[in-house]
């Protein structure tokens, strides 16, 4: 594996301070840190949450965190790295995460973006995501969310459609 090629993995609750740190720098600046290192390793370990990893032979470069409730899964944590993102690491790791959405039996995906993450929204629209609507003030009265679905259409089912 060249420093650049990265693997996927399950993150483990040592990677909560790396993961919790890269969150801090390039999801949550300008806002409070709200996915400290404590937060983020009771996520690991919650029996509900799926921790991703994309980890090169030097570090950590991407992470998602998604929740799984009854009927749909919300992901809450996604980032690659900046040195590595537009070479399509981002959307690996989320068919990653869909995959396991859909064999959890989720019949569709959630997620908040800040409303000034253009690139973000980009890039969850060409996965398949819609934006349902805004949330003023979700992000502790700073800023808005956009509220973004993913309905994942059994394709087998989706054929069979007139
Ligand atoms: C959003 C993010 C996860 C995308 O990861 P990535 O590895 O760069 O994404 P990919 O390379 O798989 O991009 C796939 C496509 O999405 C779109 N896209 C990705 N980033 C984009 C951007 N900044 N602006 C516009 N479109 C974008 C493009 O269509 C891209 O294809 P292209 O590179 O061939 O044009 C990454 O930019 C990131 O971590 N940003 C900072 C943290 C963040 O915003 N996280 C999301 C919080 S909800």
């Amino acid at each position: 594996m060249s420093a650049v090629e990265s693997e996927l993995r399950l993150a483990r609750r040592r990677d909560a301070r790396r993961i919790a740190n890269l969150s801090r720098d390039l999801i949550e600046t300008g806002l409070g840190w709200s996915w400290t290192p404590k937060r983020v390793e009771r996520a690991i370990s919650d029996s509900e949450t799926l921790g991703l990893v994309a980890e090169t032979r030097i570090e950590i470069v991407g992470f998602g965190l998604m929740e799984f409730h009854t009927n749909h899964a919300h992901l809450t944590l996604f980032a690659v790295r900046e040195a590595h993102q537009r070479r399509g690491l981002g959307t690996r790791m989320l068919e990653w995460m869909t995959e396991s959405a859909r064999t959890a039996g989720c019949d569709r995906i959630v997620l908040e973006v800040r409303s000034t993450n253009e690139g973000a929204q980009r890039f969850y629209e060409r996965a398949g995501y819609a934006s349902e609507k805004t949330l003023p003030g979700y992000y502790d009265g700073k800023e808005a969310a956009v509220r973004m679905v993913n309905d994942l259409i059994d394709p087998a089912v989706a054929e069979q459609k007139p």
